[in-house]
C-alpha cells in the first residue's frame, strides 16, 4: 500500500473493541480518531487503549482526515452516523446489519453515491479463513452439488438469561431480540450463506422477533437459484442439548454470548462453538467458523481440513485491508453497501412471510413490518 489509510472509529462499544484488536497488526492503516456519544466510551479509548479521541463525530470528520470512517454504532443509527460521514466526503465501512428497512438502506447508499464517497458493508463472515476455504471447495465441486447448509444456534442459560438487545439497537416495533437472533446474528448467515453457494435467494419465509413484543424462537427457510435450501433456527432462552465432550478445541478465540466480548481464548476448549453444515451430494462440511476448524466427510471417511492461520478476529483485519486496498488502487469495492441492502431485504422478506397477521392483531406493529420491505 503506498502510503498509510487514517481511519476513525465511530462508536466504541462492544465491537469497536474486536475492531481495534485486529487493527493493531495492520502496518498500513492507523487508527487516528475515536468517537462515541457516551463519554465513558471516549475515556475509556483514550485512557485504557491510548487511542486519539474526538468529542463529537463532526469534530472527528473536520480535525483527523479521515480516509475511511468505520461505523460500530447501533443499527438504529446507522443512516444518520453513515449519511454524516458521506457529507463530509469521507468513505464508509458500515457495521451489519446495514439498516433494518429497506429504503434506510437505499438512502444511505444514494447519499454515498452522491457525495462521491465508498460505502463498504461490513460482512466480517466473508474474511473467516474457514469460509473462505469452504467457498473454494463448494466452487471446485469438492461436495458435488450442495443440497443443505443450514445454522441452528440453540441454547442459551434459560429464559432469564436471554440477551435480548436494547431499543437502542432495535426501535420498538420492527425487527429485535437476542444478539444471537436472527436480526443481529443471522443477518451474517443471510449474506453469507448466498456467498457460499454462489446462488442468489430465491425464497425467504420463517418468523423472527419484534422489539417490545414476547420473544420466542426465530428460524428462516432460504431457497437458492440452484436448488440449494438453506435453514436458520435461533433461541437462546434455553439450554444447549451437546454433550460436554462434543465441543472442540478453538485454533482461535470467539464471543461468549452474553458477556458480548472477546474472552474465549484461542486454543481453549469450546463447549458450544458456532457451526455451519453444509451437505452436499459428494461431501459435507462441518464448519466451526470462529474456532477455525473444518471436518469434511465424504466417501473417504473424515478428515480436518487445513485452514490459514488468520482466525477471527483476524476477520475484521482482512475486511478493513480490503476496502483500504480498493482505496488506494481504485479497484471495486470489496463489499459494496448493495451487499447490506439484498441481506436486509431477504431479512424483512422472512418476517414479512409470517409475522403481519400475528402482530396485526395486537398493535400494528405489522404495517411497520411491511413498510419497511417496500
Ligand atoms: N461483525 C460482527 O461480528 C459484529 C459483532 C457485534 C456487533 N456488530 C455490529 O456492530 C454494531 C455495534 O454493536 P456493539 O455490539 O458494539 O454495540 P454497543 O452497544 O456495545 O456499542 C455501540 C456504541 O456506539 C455508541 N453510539 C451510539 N450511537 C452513537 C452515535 N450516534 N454516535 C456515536 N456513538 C454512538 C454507544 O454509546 C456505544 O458505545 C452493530 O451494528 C452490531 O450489529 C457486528
Amino acid at each position: 500500500m503506498s502510503r498509510l489509510m487514517r481511519v476513525g472509529l465511530v462508536g466504541f462499544g462492544a465491537v469497536a473493541r474486536v475492531h481495534c484488536a485486529a487493527y493493531k497488526s495492520l502496518s498500513a492503516v492507523e487508527v487516528v480518531g475515536v468517537t462515541d456519544k457516551d463519554p465513558k466510551q471516549i475515556d475509556e479509548a483514550k485512557n485504557k487503549f491510548g487511542l486519539p479521541v474526538f468529542p463529537t463525530l463532526e469534530e472527528m470528520l473536520r480535525v483527523a482526515s479521515l480516509d475511511i470512517a468505520c461505523v460500530l454504532t447501533p443499527a438504529a443509527t446507522h443512516e444518520k452516523v453513515v449519511g454524516i460521514c458521506a457529507a463530509a466526503r469521507v468513505n464508509v465501512l458500515c457495521e451489519k446489519p446495514l439498516a433494518v428497512s429497506v429504503e434506510a438502506c437505499e438512502r444511505m447508499i444514494a447519499a454515498c453515491r452522491v457525495a462521491g464517497v465508498r460505502l463498504c458493508y461490513g460482512a466480517s463472515y466473508r474474511y473467516l479463513p474457514a469460509l473462505v476455504v469452504a467457498r473454494e471447495m463448494i466452487r471446485n465441486g469438492e461436495l458435488g452439488r450442495v443440497l443443505i447448509i443450514r445454522e441452528y444456534a440453540v441454547g442459551g442459560c434459560g429464559v432469564d438469561r436471554r440477551a435480548t438487545l436494547s431499543d437502542a439497537h432495535y426501535p420498538k416495533g420492527g425487527p429485535g431480540g437476542s444478539g444471537m437472533g436472527l436480526v443481529d446474528h443471522g443477518i451474517h448467515l443471510i449474506d453469507a450463506f448466498g456467498w457460499l453457494l454462489d446462488s442468489p435467494v430465491i425464497g425467504a419465509q420463517g418468523r423472527g422477533n419484534i422489539t417490545g413484543q414476547p420473544q420466542g424462537p426465530e428460524f428462516a427457510h432460504l431457497e437458492y437459484a440452484n436448488g440449494a435450501v438453506g435453514q436458520l433456527l435461533y433461541e437462546d432462552g434455553t439450554y444447549p442439548t451437546d454433550l460436554p465432550q462434543e465441543g472442540t478445541f478453538g485454533w482461535a478465540g470467539g464471543w461468549s454470548v452474553g458477556e458480548n466480548t472477546v474472552d474465549i481464548r484461542p486454543g481453549a476448549w469450546q463447549s458450544h462453538p458456532g457451526c455451519i453444515h453444509v451437505h452436499g451430494t459428494h461431501g459435507s462440511l462441518r464448519i466451526f467458523h470462529y474456532a477455525n476448524i473444518m471436518l469434511l466427510r465424504d466417501k473417504h471417511g473424515i478428515c480436518q481440513v487445513r485452514l490459514p492461520d488468520q482466525a477471527f478476529p483476524s476477520n475484521f483485519g482482512l475486511q478493513l485491508m480490503a476496502f483500504a486496498n480498493a482505496i488506494q488502487s481504485g479497484g471495486d469495492t470489496p463489499v459494496p453497501g448493495e451487499v447490506g441492502l439484498d441481506a436486509c431485504r431477504t431479512l424483512l422478506q422472512i418476517y414479512a412471510s409470517r409475522n403481519p397477521p400475528k402482530i396485526e392483531q395486537k398493535d400494528g406493529a405489522s404495517r411497520y413490518i411491511r413498510d419497511l420491505i417496500k
